[in-house]
């Protein structure tokens, strides 16, 4: 099978959050089981991209009603990331600093999904499948079916993957000449409560949707911001698949971004060093329990509740506990989470930014991560920090709900229901006095290090579906 990913983000090249961590293994993983896979995204200004070499393999330009932008498709010359990798190049619009946040987004990722298709298209060989994920590629299923210009590849099955349905890529039927030209009795598979709506497009013309854990598709069902109706209405299209990790990048026993590697026969001593790496570079008290935050500050991963969590925990149990936060997003919480500084000096600390270097030696100094997210579809820090022994203490939510279950139903982590300040605290509390009994903390986190979160497996699931929407076809 010839399979074309097609996504925003994809690590190494380009990440802000877990799209880019699946984006870039799941296609390795993928190619590793024997398929020819291609992923394509946009050229930002990022580090791996200045710092590799590219071929042109197409250029051409892209037109947006009135508009018209030069565009360049780059070849990765080595495939050192183990697939071919595409970066589609319009200087104007992506010869930026962030890869999200600008106002002509809309604009921006249009035209780098009508790029793609008018490369896609020229090419000899016709794709077995078109693989999209989120909103950023959510019209490429419909100007595949409908738009004149991409008629050979009409019935190329696609996918959708929803990793987060809070986004959808919404705009004003005003810009509905930006599309390539098409049959206009089609123009209600664009539409979702009256405007173009990128990822109710997809929904409703992709040949199967997928969500990136079982239980975020049973709640999209009930609750998604508007589109739980339609996604009720595609229900036999549609397939839960909990993602995976990339156990090459998250081993805590070959990773070089920690200070000392371990596996499960030396985590108590391996987790110990790296524990004090990080207490001395923050000040933080090496023999305490350390409590850590990974993430983007936004209320959808509940870190508006952090500063007063850090504050009330920090305040119930003064010099008992660390609490560690590393993040951006938000400034209000951002600024909140850099004020506490001053007063819990000694067992606090906040690192306003996005390190990834950092991120990996907090999971493996760490005794606990929290997570307190308000929406999870899946969460890979959850898996990573079992991976490298540390509990995870999460609310019960989408892929949280599927990968954690509570140390007290015999299980790898902690678990509360509310996305409040009082649940998160009583979690920690019961996380003090859990690492008080070492032998049975040691035996959670070995339990967490034992699971098998490799994409290996994952894999299949999505050849599965593939397959069905081929014969299908
Ligand atoms: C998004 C979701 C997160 C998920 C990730 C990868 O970032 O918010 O829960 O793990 O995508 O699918």
């Amino acid at each position: 099978m010839e399979i074309f990913h097609i996504g925003a983000e994809c690590y190494p090249v380009a990440k802000v959050g877990g799209l880019g961590d699946v984006v870039g293994a799941l296609p390795k993983y993928q190619n590793n089981a024997g398929q020819l896979v291609r992923v394509v995204l946009p050229r930002y200004e990022t580090k791996f991209i200045q710092e590799n070499e590219f071929d042109a393999v197409f250029s051409g330009v892209v037109k947006l009603g009135i508009s018209e932008f030069s565009f360049n498709v780059l070849k990765e010359r080595t495939n050192k990331l183990g697939y071919e990798l595409y970066l589609i190049a319009i200087p104007t619009l992506f010869d930026r600093k962030e890869i999200y946040g600008y106002e002509d987004d809309i604009e921006r990722f249009l035209s780098f999904q009508i790029a793609t298709l008018d490369w896609i298209t020229t090419r000899n060989e016709i794709p077995t499948i078109i693989h999209c994920h989120d909103h950023h590629t959510g019209l490429i299923p419909f100007m595949m079916q409908c738009a004149n210009k991409y008629e050979r590849l009409q019935t190329v099955p696609t996918v959708i993957t929803i990793h987060n349905s809070i986004y959808q890529g919404q705009f004003g039927f005003d810009k509905l000449y930006y599309l390539p030209e098409f049959d206009l009795s089609k123009a209600y598979l664009l539409e979702w409560d009256n405007r173009i709506n990128s990822l109710a497009s997809a929904i409703k013309c992709a040949s199967a949707v997928t969500t990136v854990s079982p239980n975020y598709l049973n709640e999209i069902n009930d609750w998604a911001y508007g589109l739980e109706s339609l996604f009720r209405l595609v229900k036999d299209k549609s397939k839960g698949i909990l993602n995976g990790i990339d156990t090459e990048v998250w081993n805590p026993a070959t990773d070089n971004m920690l200070e000392t590697n371990y596996s499960i026969k030396n985590f108590q001593k391996g987790k110990q060093e790296n524990k004090e790496k990080l207490c001395t570079e923050f000040n933080l008290d090496p023999k305490k329990p350390l409590f850590s935050f990974i993430g983007r500050l936004l209320e959808e991963k509940g870190a508006d509740l952090l500063p007063h969590v850090a504050a009330m925990a920090l305040s119930e149990h003064p010099k008992e506990i660390n609490i560690l936060v590393l993040g951006s997003g938000n400034a209000e919480i951002e600024n909140q989470l850099t004020h506490l500084q001053t007063s819990f000096k000694g067992n606090y600390n906040a690192v306003i930014g996005y390190n990834e270097e950092l991120a990996h030696l907090i999971y493996g100094g760490s005794d606990f991560l929290l997570m307190p997210s308000r929406v999870e579809p899946c969460g890979l820090n959850q898996m990573y920090a079992m991976r490298y022994g540390t509990i995870p203490i999460v609310r019960r939510t989408g892929g949280l709900k599927d990968t954690v279950i509570d140390f007290g139903d015999n299980g790898n982590g902690i678990c509360h229901d509310q996305a409040s300040v009082s649940d998160v605290c009583y979690s920690i509390q019961r996380a003090v006095n859990l690492y008080k009994d070492k032998k049975k903390t040691n035996d959670i986190r070995k339990l967490g290090m034992q699971i098998d979160h490799s994409w290996e497996s994952v894999c299949q699931q999505y050849i599965e579906v593939y397959n069905l929407i081929l014969e299908q076809k």
